[in-house]
């Protein structure tokens, strides 16, 4: 039986990696799969919350219930976000946003005839949490992660602050069986009253569910 206990609330969830566009074929990514967001998705709305999902480009299954945008850049997620946050009690933000973008090379493909290197341009995109998190209400509560590859406690904190988070769950993308494109995470867990948790390795399907658990408590 489900607990219900996320019932009255409504949950904003970002997933995926962004993309952003160079030139006709060509974009700057990351690895992300979305695994994470959408075990964190499925939680929230297994109990009892209404659920919106932002989905960068990667396809998991949700029921009917769940409403999915699905966006491609950094822009659109962060213009998707900043619609319906108002209307939300509590955000997670598991995507994996690309900090930067190229400055698009045009509509065509470009050609590579002649070149022996190549040198791009970037423009910086958006932070979407940051956003959200100095728009948030009091009745509001926001979720960010942070993966690192050291430091992760003392970036974690600094992340915290200012990005006016209530809980951050930082994990290391650099050990195995954690971050990008695994089914199992490692994370240190750190809240607003400073209260820190190391969990173990742990399915990602737990680790969503222990998230909600501890928010609830918060
Ligand atoms: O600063 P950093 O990229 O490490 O922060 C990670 C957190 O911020 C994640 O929750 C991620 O979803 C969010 N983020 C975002 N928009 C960005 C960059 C990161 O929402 N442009």
């Amino acid at each position: 039986v489900s607990p219900d206990d996320m019932s009255g609330r409504h949950v904003l969830i970002t997933l995926g990696p962004t993309r952003e566009k160079w030139d006709a074929v060509r974009f700057w990514s990351n690895p992300s799969s979305g695994l994470m967001g959408a075990c964190i998705a499925m939680a929230a709305w297994l109990r009892g919350a209404e659920v919106t999902v932002v989905s960068g480009p990667v396809n998991w299954w949700f029921p009917d219930e769940i409403n999915v945008i699905k966006v491609g850049t950094a822009k659109e997620m962060f213009d998707a976000c900043t619609d319906v946050w108002s209307q939300c009690t509590t955000g997670c933000l598991t995507a994996a946003v690309a900090d930067f973008k190229p400055i698009p090379h045009g509509e065509g493909k470009f050609k590579k005839a002649g070149r022996d290197s190549l040198s791009v341009d970037f423009d910086t995109n958006p932070d979407i949490l940051k956003t959200l998190g100095s728009m948030k209400r009091d009745d509001q509560q926001l979720i960010g992660f942070a993966a690192e590859t050291s430091n992760i406690q003392e970036s974690a904190k600094g992340k915290l602050e200012s990005k006016n988070l209530d809980l951050i769950i930082a994990n290391p993308i650099n050990v195995p069986g954690a971050g990008f494109e695994s089914s199992t995470n490692s994370v240190y867990v750190l809240d607003r009253a400073g209260r820190t948790e190391e969990w173990p390795n742990l399915p990602k399907t737990e680790i969503a569910w222990r998230i909600w658990d501890l928010l609830l408590q918060n």
